[in-house]
């Protein structure tokens, strides 16, 4: 039984890119939590599946619904699936995400249009459906203390600059100040919005990072709390976000990243 201000029942989960890594893991926890589970998945309909068959073998609730967030219309439909299958939404994790790496002399528009498209306009169109739905549906105290709730994923990096990944870092610069601004627009509606912050977390869209010993030990020299991270730590602060015991935050980005954001190559330097 969750603690009761952590307890998601009654109310309705989005997760955007959720057939695999952090995604999965999120939608995973928040069907634990008792929220059922909009599963989305882009072109991995066996993993999205997946998810669904673990949250519902856990005694939940869930469907999986396929989707590019990059698309208004796929957007749009996303969020309405949701409302059919479960009348409304409360919570969104606008979690879709990936990176086209290259240095920025050869970053092709392509590369540099994929990254926006799904990390920074993905999110916004998901971000804008949700909102919609949530002041047509209105507040329900019984159910949350606030009308909802969305959670952006973004990174380290929208603090970190990251060279060979410009794309990657002015996406996630951008998902703070968008995510900040919708926190501020419709605070008063208690629409709390506010962002993870995920520094390594050991999914396949950084695999190159640590699955040689070498590498690992070389990432590790980023990371002072000596540990790559899972996904289920990132997870976890998403459930927390959802849940009414962080009813008094929004516009946060909540760092979770084992240190990584606090300059560790100055612990004895400098
Ligand atoms: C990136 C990963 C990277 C991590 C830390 C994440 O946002 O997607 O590839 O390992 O930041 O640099």
């Amino acid at each position: 039984m969750p603690a009761p201000l952590l307890d998601l029942t009654g109310q309705v989960a989005v997760v955007t890119g959720a057939s695999s890594g952090i995604g999965a893991a999120t939608a995973k926890a928040l069907g634990a939590a008792g929220a059922k589970v909009v599963v989305n998945y882009h072109s991995d309909e066996a993993g999205g599946q997946k998810v669904v068959d673990a949250i519902r073998e856990a005694g939940g609730e869930a469907i999986a619904v396929g989707a590019n967030v990059a698309h208004e219309d796929r957007a749009i439909h996303l969020i309405e699936a949701a409302r059919e299958a479960f009348g409304t939404v409360h919570i969104l994790v606008a979690n879709a995400g990936l990176q086209r790496d290259a240095p920025a002399t050869e970053m092709t528009l392509d590369q540099w249009n994929t990254v926006i498209g799904v990390n920074l306009t993905g999110q916004f169109l998901c971000c804008r459906e949700a909102i919609k739905e949530f002041l047509r549906r209105g507040p329900q105290p019984d159910v949350s203390r606030s009308t909802g709730k969305i959670i952006c994923m973004s990174s380290v990096h929208e603090k970190i600059m990251w060279g060979g990944h410009v794309n990657y870092a002015a996406s996630k610069g951008g998902v703070m100040l968008m995510m900040q601004t919708l926190a501020q627009e419709f605070a008063d509606r208690k629409i709390r919005v506010n962002s993870i912050a995920p520094g390594a977390i050991r999914t396949p869209i950084n695999k190159e990072a640590w699955e040689t010993p070498e590498a690992l030990e070389k990432l590790l020299k980023l990371i002072p709390y000596g540990r790559i991270g899972e996904t289920e730590d990132i997870a976890n602060m998403a459930v927390f976000l959802a849940s009414d015991l962080s009813d008094y935050v929004t516009g946060a980005s909540l760092f979770v990243d084992g240190g990584m954001t606090l300059y560790p190559g100055f612990q004895d330097n400098g």
